[in-house]
């Protein structure tokens, strides 16, 4: 019976590690994985996360299950790190396996309503947000957010497309460090997006996968803590997986921000679909960050890591920047230098795509974005010298 089973797409960030593998070049340059990447080419342990678990060693005395919604102290010392005094009894909270099954669980949720709402994307985004959506059976409509070829927000059109948009839709947004595309509305296109979100009754849901590489942890939560603040409902959905460093320990959260006569049927609602899904949250991931966050000294050890991490690809951004400067003394890459986070779009089309990896050995996700945290010092020339090479001189 498995004949019939349909063929499944493949995720291309997979399809660009493969060919990455595949590629017998021994000079290769692999600009495509999530994951951050020091200059030495490692993914550490953080200080902070190590002393923590080992804390969790000694001290852990039960494996037991947890509740369906995870533990309520992990998720309130979280819920008060990310909103302050915007963080409440009035949000349901669970905590879950990463930030795809919190992505996940909300999208159940949204598709199981009796007059499910459309989901607004912004696009390019999260790749994984379309087939988490879809998996759900929930409906979503894109909205153009940035044009790859001129490396600029299409602010103007989103917030036109919004127009379409029903009383009790939903807009997924990210709150800092767009990925793919590095650009983050500027405080003033944040501020007029609310302002359409409100006056047409639509939902904000903001997806936080980077807290901690553009500003700071805190100054990162501003997104969050200003929807939070305004908006009667709201969704928040986290991963610590990055600004942690925790990847496979899988730690996320999902908050949602109900009117108190839904709260005890939103709570029944998410801890139902956790149940029947993913089922109890894993642990340990979750277990070292409130291990961290509750203690100062932990606290400010990871948080000193969390900026060396910032601050090294906000160094490779700059990096590009000049260093095109130095050999063509163009500003083609220069809005590399203005984006923030791991991740940006090359601003090639396909065929330069094609040759960016065929002729240069370097790899890219397709549609062109890069890790700016797998460059090492000596692989910012190579980028560099590659992209130039294949765009216009003018630009
Ligand atoms: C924007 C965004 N949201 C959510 C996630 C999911 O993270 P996790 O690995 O914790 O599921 C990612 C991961 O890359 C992401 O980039």
């Amino acid at each position: 019976m498995f004949e019939h089973v349909n063929d499944y797409p493949v995720d291309p960030i997979m399809i660009g590690a493969d060919l990455f593998a595949q590629d017998p070049r021994p000079d290769k340059l692999n600009l495509t994985v999530g994951i951050y990447q020091d200059d030495q080419g490692r993914t550490p342990i953080l200080e902070a996360v190590k002393r923590a678990e080992q804390r969790l060693v000694e001290t852990q005395d039960s494996k037991s299950y947890r509740a369906l919604t995870g533990d309520a102290e992990y998720c309130a010392i979280l819920g008060h790190e990310l909103l302050g005094e915007a963080f409440d009894a009035g949000w349901v909270a669970a905590q879950t396996s990463g930030g795809a099954v919190a992505l996940r669980v909300m999208a159940d949720l949204l598709a199981q309503m009796p007059n499910p709402p459309t989901v607004w994307l912004q696009t390019p985004t999260y790749g994984n947000y379309v087939p988490i959506l879809n998996a759900a059976g929930a409906g979503h409509q894109a909205l153009p957010y940035y044009d790859p070829l001129r490396s600029l927000l299409t602010f103007e059109q989103m917030l036109d497309g919004l127009k379409a948009a029903r009383p009790g839709d939903v807009f997924l947004l990210q709150g800092s460090c767009h990925n793919p595309t590095g650009a983050d509305m500027s405080e003033d296109q944040f501020t007029a997006l609310l302002d359409v979100l409100e006056a047409r009754g639509v939902v904000p849901w903001i997806d936080l996968a980077y807290l901690g590489f553009a500003g700071s942890f805190a100054a990162d939560c501003a997104m969050a803590r200003q929807i939070a603040n305004r908006f009667p409902e709201c969704i928040l959905c986290i991963t610590l997986s990055k600004s942690f460093g925790i990847y496979r320990d899988r730690a996320g959260a999902l908050f949602v921000k109900t009117r108190a006569s839904d709260h005890q049927r939103i709570t029944r609602a998410v801890t139902a679909i956790v149940r029947s899904g993913a089922s109890h949250a894993p642990d340990h991931g979750p277990a070292v960050v409130r291990t961290i966050l509750q203690d100062a000294d932990l606290k400010a050890l990871w948080l000193r890591d969390l900026d060396q991490m910032r601050q090294r690809v906000a160094r490779m951004r700059q990096r590009i920047v000049a260093t095109e400067q130095e050999i063509f003394d163009t500003e083609r890459l220069s809005y590399l230098g203005r984006q923030v986070g791991m991740f940006s779009l090359l601003p090639l089309d396909a065929t330069q795509e094609a040759a960016l990896i065929r002729d240069h050995g370097i790899h890219v996700v397709q549609g062109g974005r890069i890790n700016v945290a797998r460059l090492g010092d000596g692989d910012v020339g190579w980028l560099v010298k590659a992209v130039c090479g294949l765009l216009p001189t003018s630009g």
